[in-house]
């Protein structure tokens, strides 16, 4: 794979706010991650198994696969162990760290580089799948992240990317002791784009209306093969720690994007 892509572009300017974020909080949050290492893939909050949602190739030998925001690693190892030739990006030097030890303890060869969405070193069509899973999903503006997605995707290959569903960005309370999302919409639908919470202000998160994804996908070339709406599992134990098994059996907290380069 070919490193030679720069383009002339500057950061965006709410990427270091992000960094600093997952910088301090990176740490309290390592142990019930990495735990993901040695599970089989599996989804969101609720940890809903790959088998039925099919968002991995059942083989990935031979397949160059990116994640893009890969924090801590674990998708990069599920892809990794399917035989794929996988590279993981983030911003973030601790998270990069703490991905390139798991990778050496598991014994499995990954390419773990610091770089951002925004602007990914990579050529032109040069990878068969790519996927973030919470990542520039969640932190990058799409407007920015989506055309290098599209970029080097080679036609044909897919895009999953995964992150907090629209009901849940939009009934979460400012304040983080404000409790778990309820049943009131406490900030607008229409032009959502940059979401800021007033306890964290140095990061930013991004999130679209429904419309705006589906226009901004096909725009970028891509066909929107899926969109999963995730509640909780019928068996899942009591509730994650920001939503509640009740209000997540009647939303869904998160979703999952699935598309192909056209
Ligand atoms: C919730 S974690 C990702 C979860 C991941 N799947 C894991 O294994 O831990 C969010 C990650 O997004 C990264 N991130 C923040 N801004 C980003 C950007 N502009 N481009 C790519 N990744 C970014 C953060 O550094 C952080 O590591």
């Amino acid at each position: 794979m070919k490193n030679n892509h720069m383009k002339d572009q500057t950061k965006p300017s709410y990427l270091q706010g992000n960094i600093d974020n997952w910088t301090e909080h990176s740490e309290a949050q390592k142990s019930s991650i990495l735990r993901r290492w040695e599970m089989e893939p599996c989804w969101g909050m609720w940890k809903a198994p790959d088998k039925g949602l099919d968002l991995l190739p059942s083989e990935m030998t031979g397949l160059y696969a990116l994640e893009i925001g890969c924090g801590t690693g674990y998708v990069s190892s599920w892809m990794a162990r399917k035989g794929a030739n996988v590279t993981g990006i983030d911003p973030t030097a601790v998270q990069i760290e703490t991905a390139r030890d798991m990778s050496e303890k598991h014994n499995l060869k990954i390419n773990f580089l610091e770089a951002y969405g925004e602007n990914l070193p990579f050529e032109d069509a040069s990878f068969d799948f790519v996927i973030s899973e919470y990542g520039s999903s969640l932190w990058s503006d799409p407007y920015l992240w989506l055309p290098e997605a599209s970029r080097v995707i080679r036609k044909g290959g897919k895009l999953v990317f995964l992150t907090n569903s629209i009901f849940f960005t939009l009934t979460c309370p400012d304040l983080e002791d404000g409790g778990p999302p309820g049943y009131e919409l406490l900030r607008p639908y229409q032009g959502i784009h940059k979401v800021k919470w007033p306890d964290t202000p140095e990061e930013t998160e991004f999130h679209l209306t429904h419309g705006k994804w589906i226009e901004l996908l096909n725009s970028k070339g891509f066909r929107i093969d899926a969109l999963h709406e995730l509640s909780a599992l019928p068996n899942a134990n009591g509730s994650y720690d920001i939503v509640t098994k009740e209000w997540a059996s009647k939303y869904p907290a998160e979703e999952i994007w699935v598309c192909t380069r056209i």
